[in-house]
């Protein structure tokens, strides 16, 4: 298959080295110059684990290459997937697509023969009826098949994500389009990977109904975590008690400081503002997006609390920035809310993060300062705060850490540590939904029957 990848974001690099890996021969497109030239020097603008080699593997097999000329690329192609961004438009939390309405008018000037068009950024409902009318309008000799194909992977395990998914979710209202989608995903087909042909409609709410859920399943443990703590339980346990149950079933149950990113908190707000335009509501989300924004404030409550109850003149070190670990992404990161709560509260926050403090810092109050490693992070804070869980955080050294500290105290936001342990060392510890003892904790990751 001959693939012209539109926009080479995060999606479409991943997406169009993983196909090239497939054996595809794909162009990667975009209109950004100093990006593309980035790439033909095989540096790749994003972190994203093992992305670098694929790109360098595939570019040498002269399956991969990157060019600005659209048009061209377009021309040569059986196979065109828009993967330009969808950002939240500001002021009302619809998406916007302008970007893809661009690409589609610019696609129906190029194509050549009969062409499939996918569109793989997540998109609003009905977005590919829109997208085949402007191509009909702009070229009426187009002959195309427009097709919705979102994408589910995560990032820091985006290829793992691309190359091993759960289901693929191809909707098409052409069936000429069916024969050339099984081609494209042929390898993954063949590793018994199902793909789900559904309408256009379905599809395209799919991929927001698929992250709503997920966002509304860290919520509900989020909010799990909070009761746990009122009433002397054990999120752990109760996290791992329900998440056995297959109906239930254990991942994205793991309570913490709020769900972040580039995917959850837009899409979340976008399917809202979708049954908004359509006279209905998702109240389930709405409540979801409402009861994560309050939560980040209620962290910071809880490192203030840990401190005394009063931040003012208080140093504290951030562990980790970024929305979650192994990746450089900073957007909607909780740590931007919570260091910025203890800020307006009077404390000075030192941070470290591993791979994200350069995106951290234009986003960041100048009064952030930076340290190169956790300990020089803690050297005179009244509280150490885990906010993102790192691996680099998984086995710190609680003797140093207390000798470089004014005082011993361990906010951990992600539940990484055990709370006897960190006790052992002198620590006063405060975990996200642990009031219960820490051998409750230990006794229900054992298995063993712990009330
Ligand atoms: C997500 C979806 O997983 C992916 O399918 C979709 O295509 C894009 O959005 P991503 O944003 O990369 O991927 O991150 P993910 O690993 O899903 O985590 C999202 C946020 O939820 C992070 O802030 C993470 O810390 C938080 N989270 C996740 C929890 O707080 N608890 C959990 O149990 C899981």
């Amino acid at each position: 298959m001959k693939i012209a990848m539109i926009g080479s974001g995060y999606v479409g690099l991943v997406s169009g080295a993983c196909f090239a890996d497939f054996g595809h021969s794909v162009v990667c497109v975009d209109k950004a110059v100093a990006k593309i030239e980035a790439l033909e020097r095989g540096e790749i603008p994003i972190y994203e684990p093992g992305l670098d080699a694929l790109v360098a593997e595939n570019v040498k097999a002269g399956r991969l290459s990157f060019t600005t000329e659209l048009a061209g690329a377009v021309a040569a192609a059986d196979m065109v997937f828009i993967a330009v961004g969808t950002p939240s438009r500001r002021g009302d939390g619809h998406a916007d697509l302008s970007y893809v309405y661009a690409a589609a008018r610019e696609i129906a000037l190029a194509v050549t023969g009969f062409t499939v068009v996918v569109t793989k950024s997540t998109v609003p409902v009905g977005t590919g009826d829109e997208v085949e009318r402007i191509i009909r309008e702009t070229n009426p000799a187009a002959d195309v098949a427009v097709v919705s194909n979102p994408e589910f992977l995560r990032e820091g395990a985006a290829i793992g994500d691309f190359k091993k998914p759960d289901r693929i979710v191809v909707g098409l209202e052409d069936e000429r389009a069916r024969e050339p989608m099984v081609e494209v995903y042929r390898p993954l087909y063949l590793n018994a990977s199902p793909i789900v042909f559904t309408s256009r409609r379905s599809s395209e709410l799919i991929k927001y109904a698929a992250n709503a859920f997920l966002a509304m399943k860290i919520t509900f443990i989020n909010e799990i975590a909070d009761l746990c703590e009122e009433v002397g339980a054990d999120v752990q346990a109760v996290s791992r008690g329900i998440g056995l149950d297959n109906r239930i079933g254990s991942k994205f149950l793991h309570a913490g400081p709020g769900y972040g990113g580039s995917c959850f908190p837009k899409d979340t707000l976008a399917l809202v503002k979708t049954a908004q335009d359509h006279g209905s509501a998702v109240r389930l989300i709405e409540t979801t997006v409402a009861i994560n924004d309050q939560r980040k404030r209620a962290m910071a409550r809880k490192v203030i609390a840990a401190c005394g109850g009063d931040a003012r003149g208080k140093v504290v070190a951030v562990l980790g920035l970024t929305f979650k670990p192994r990746t450089d992404d900073m957007r909607e990161a909780p740590s931007l809310s919570i260091i910025q709560a203890l800020q307006d509260a009077g404390a000075k926050v030192v941070a470290h993060d591993p791979v994200g403090m350069e995106a951290a810092k234009p986003l960041l109050d100048d009064a952030v300062s930076y340290a190169e490693s956790p300990y020089e992070a803690a050297a005179g804070a009244d509280a150490l705060v885990l906010v993102t869980e790192w691996d680099q955080f998984r086995a710190l050294d609680f003797a140093r850490l207390k000798a470089a500290m004014r005082a011993p105290v361990l906010v951990d936001l992600r539940n990484v540590y055990s709370p006897d342990e960190v006790a052992r060392h002198g620590f006063t510890y405060e975990g996200v939904g642990r009031a219960a003892t820490a051998g409750d904790v230990e006794a229900s990751i054992l298995g063993t029957a712990a009330e």
